[in-house]
């Protein structure tokens, strides 16, 4: 029977420090690290996602604004709002919600947010820094599953990985990482042939597609490591991973929960990366 990974726990202590060191750097520099979250329109789970991303930050210490605009807000207004917020001066971060309503273009909008504000790391100046290796912000997601892994000291190097899923918020960086942890990295996707084969070769498995039931017990090797990023919303309520969790266990070493995996440590990486903000704006390190 595998461990169950504890995102919960692991996050509350990394909270934990973030507020210690914004109390710090507020002591020594008078600074409140800050985090503007703009969403635009009326979707409940959007709406969800951003009042537990500004309770977190109101947890450790920063200063939040959230900015809700209109269903039928135009690019124009959506793009002035992200440069007054790039210069205001107690910003520090700032994110827009994704997915954005269908007149909006999301790659022209994040194009507009200041690079140093850009704590999704979703911009291409930041991802390009991922790409080479060198960056301050790491995109959130697979920024937090690199610090579970850590925290439950499971090696990377010399492993072999599978990411399933190559979305550019977590499948394409999720591999970037793991490579940079020198494991030896398989991306798997839609047009994958023999899905099966290739998640059973893996020492670590992670599944970003968001298909309910897609990683079965059989598909996984003895002992791995399965990080399941899937969210599903079951028409009951119910929010399910990618695998099927009971199956899975019995033949993993480590499995993370949905809920109570990586999803607390998303919103923790975005508290950092806020931090990390803060200290680079105010020339502190
Ligand atoms: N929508 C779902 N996840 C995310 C995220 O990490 N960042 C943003 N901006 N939007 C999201």
């Amino acid at each position: 029977m595998a461990t169950i990974i504890d995102g919960r726990a692991v996050a509350r202590q990394m909270r934990q420090k973030i507020a210690a060191e914004a109390q710090k750097l507020f002591a020594e520099r008078g600074i409140v690290p800050g985090l503007a979250v703009v969403i635009v329109g009326d979707d409940p789970a959007s709406h969800i996602y951003v009042r537990n991303k500004k309770r977190a930050c109101i947890d450790v210490g920063f200063y939040s604004e959230v900015i809700e605009l209109p269903q039928d807000t135009t690019m124009d207004e959506l793009k002035a709002v992200v440069e007054r917020l790039n210069r205001n001066e107690a910003v520090h971060g700032i994110l827009v919600q994704l997915p954005l309503p269908p007149q909006l273009d999301d790659r022209e909008i994040i194009q507009t947010i200041d690079p140093k504000k850009d704590v999704d790391a979703f911009s291409p100046v930041n991802a390009g820094r991922v790409l080479a290796g060198k960056y301050d912000f790491l995109p959130c997601t697979p920024a937090g599953i690199m610090a579970l892994l850590k925290a439950y000291n499971i090696e990377v190097e010399g492993r072999e990985c599978v990411v399933v899923g190559r979305s550019n918020i977590v499948g394409k960086p999720m591999a970037l990482l793991l490579l940079e942890a020198n494991g030896t990295v398989t991306i798997c996707h839609s047009r994958t042939k023999n899905l099966e084969e290739h998640c059973r070769r893996a020492d670590i498995l992670v599944s970003a597609v968001g298909k309910p039931g897609l990683i079965r017990g059989d598909m996984v090797k003895p002992g791995a490591v399965v990080i399941d990023v899937g969210t599903t919303r079951l028409p009951d309520g119910k929010l399910v991973g990618d695998t099927v969790f009971d199956e899975v266990a019995s033949v993993a070493s480590y499995i993370t929960p949905v809920s109570g995996g990586v999803g607390p440590m998303t919103i923790t990486m975005l508290l950092q990366n806020t931090l990390t903000a803060a200290r680079l704006q105010s020339g502190a390190k």
